[in-house]
């Protein structure tokens, strides 16, 4: 009988029914949060600490983690993973994100069980409350039954509490954590990512910038010639979001920025991309030189030259704390929904499938999706299919990934001549060149550039920008330019540039990183 009073409150595992409630809001004030067991495992596997480095100054910890590391909101704990997966916004914009990259079934399922498991509780409560009122020995209302029916439904009550429930209740527990581990190292980390790449281009565009420290300014460049990949160039932004001046910044491998909390899991996919020479997104916990942690929104990228060797690696650097403070911060940014103007940029399309770092994949690109346009008839035949192949062996992941980045529209240029040097794909794509006018950008100077795209430059834009640069300020200016979309909407398109000097260890500018973004 007590038995079956508690199933008011527990699952016959133990474990409290429904903990987040199902319609749980932005409060997080006395949540007791029970993560599975397997989750539990995962957190405590992420401490396997990785073969020692030279740089590597700070131990890493295998301690677990609760819903903060040093004060700081921790998207990846088990806690706030759980909280996600039952929080009706968050988990909604999973699902739609897992959906769009087709794997939906997880969280359709985890969905299902979570409603199998609620009707389970009502129903194992509706049981109890029968049990007590009617038909147990000292019921209240009991029935006026005969002596032999009401053994016998007691004896079914019995038989059900002990076996049948418990049989049900454990149904789909495995399945569910197997499910949950999974989403935890893929889809959620990916999930993640996308939603703080979609608020950080959202301020990039929208004039809010000072939101996040670095967006936009804290750059660096590593020279992977050079043993360890060290930093050899960084911008001022790197410095203060750093907190460490250029001599101890330059020359030093990037990994002094991690710590005791730091994902190894995210670590190694991100060693994994510069290994390949791929474009990556990682959002790292790193400590600024006080210790203070932050939220580390990182874009790295190869730059390769004509050769396509690699002659630098680019990396972005974006404080996300300043934006995230508590759980209440995650839940609130993880219910963003896609903002179809960010998502469905047209210069994407090029991301999404090519190889970044200098022109030639992006040109590659853009003849395969205007195949059909008579300006590429010259195409020798068959090279279509060329393309079509090498889409086709990319990975299945890599093709249905929205490889989305706050700086996905960049150039690289040599300073004082301010020539272009590198750039990303989706530059050639926006500014709609004939992959055989790459060189139109390569090692042109950036305002004649601009020039031929702007149908009339502010007057003071050019000289605003050199000063600045000159004098190793970083600088935005809003310019209107003839591109792709402007073409589609029979206008030109007012985009923002923002100007970023990288120095070296002599603080003197040796290139400058341009990005573009929507203006205001
Ligand atoms: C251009 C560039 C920028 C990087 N920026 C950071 C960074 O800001 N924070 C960080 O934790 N790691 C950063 N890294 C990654 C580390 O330098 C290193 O590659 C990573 O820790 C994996 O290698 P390891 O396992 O040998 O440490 C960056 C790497 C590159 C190439």
């Amino acid at each position: 009988m007590t038995a079956m009073m508690d199933y008011r409150d527990t699952h016959l595992n133990g474990a409290p029914t429904n903990p987040y409630g199902n319609d749980h809001g932005f409060d997080f004030g006395n949540i007791t949060s029970t993560p599975s067991k397997a989750l539990v495992e995962r957190e405590r596997d992420r401490g396997v600490s990785p073969p020692p480095q030279s740089d590597d100054t700070r131990p890493r910890s295998s301690t677990s983690r609760g819903m903060a590391v040093n004060g700081v909101a921790d998207f990846f704990s088990p806690e706030v993973f759980q909280i996600v997966l039952h929080n009706p916004a968050t988990a909604h914009q999973l699902l739609k994100f897992s959906q769009a990259r087709m794997s939906g079934e997880n969280m359709e399922f985890l969905e299902r069980v979570d409603r199998y498991n609620t009707l389970l509780d009502e129903l194992t409560k509706t049981l109890s409350e029968i049990h007590k009122n009617f038909i147990s020995p000292d019921a209240v209302k009991q029935l006026n039954l005969s002596q032999g029916m009401m053994k016998q439904m007691n004896a079914d009550i019995k038989m059900t509490t002990m076996t049948t429930l418990p049989a049900m209740e454990l149904m789909f527990t495995d399945a569910q954590e197997h499910i949950e581990n999974l989403l935890a190292s893929d889809i959620y980390p990916r999930f993640v990512k996308h939603q703080m790449t979609t608020s950080a281009v959202k301020a990039l565009s929208g004039g809010s910038r000072q939101r996040y420290a670095g967006l936009g300014d804290c750059f660096c460049l590593t020279n992977p010639a050079i043993a360890d990949n060290p930093i050899v160039y960084a911008s001022d932004g790197f410095v203060s979001v750093t907190g460490y001046s250029r001599s101890e910044i330059i020359p030093r491998n990037c990994r002094f920025l991690q710590g005791n909390h730091t994902d190894h899991a995210a670590v190694r996919r991100l060693k994994a991309c510069i290994g390949a020479k791929k474009e990556s997104v990682e959002l790292l916990l790193n400590y600024r030189k006080t210790g203070e942690p932050f939220w580390n929104l990182l874009y790295v990228t190869p730059l390769l030259d004509s050769e396509g060797r690699t002659v630098f690696f680019l990396g972005g650097q974006i404080n996300c704390s300043t934006t995230i403070h508590n759980c209440s911060d995650i839940l609130r940014l993880l219910s963003i929904g896609e903002d179809s103007n960010v998502v469905d940029d047209p210069y994407l399309a090029a991301a999404t499938t090519s190889k970044p770092g200098s022109s030639g994949l992006g040109a590659l690109f853009k003849t395969f999706r205007s195949k059909n346009n008579d300006k590429y008839s010259d195409i020798p035949a068959g090279m279509e299919q060329n393309l079509i192949n090498k889409i086709e062996r990319l990975d299945f992941k890599e093709q249905m990934e929205m490889f989305y980045t706050a700086y996905s529209k960049f150039l690289v240029l040599s300073h004082p001549a301010l020539e272009v040097k590198f750039f990303s794909p989706t530059i050639v794509d926006m500014l709609c060149l004939d992959p055989k006018e790459n060189l139109h950008l390569a090692n042109n100077n950036i305002f004649k550039i601009l020039m031929q795209h702007a149908p009339s430059m502010p007057r003071d834009f050019k000289y605003r920008i050199k000063s600045s640069l000159k004098s190793g300020r970083a600088v935005s200016a809003d310019i209107n330019l003839v591109t792709k979309k402007s073409v589609i909407y029979r206008r030109s398109e007012r985009l923002a540039t923002h100007w970023t000097p990288l120095k070296d260890e002599k603080a003197e500018v040796k290139w400058v990183v341009v990005t573009l973004t929507a203006g205001t």
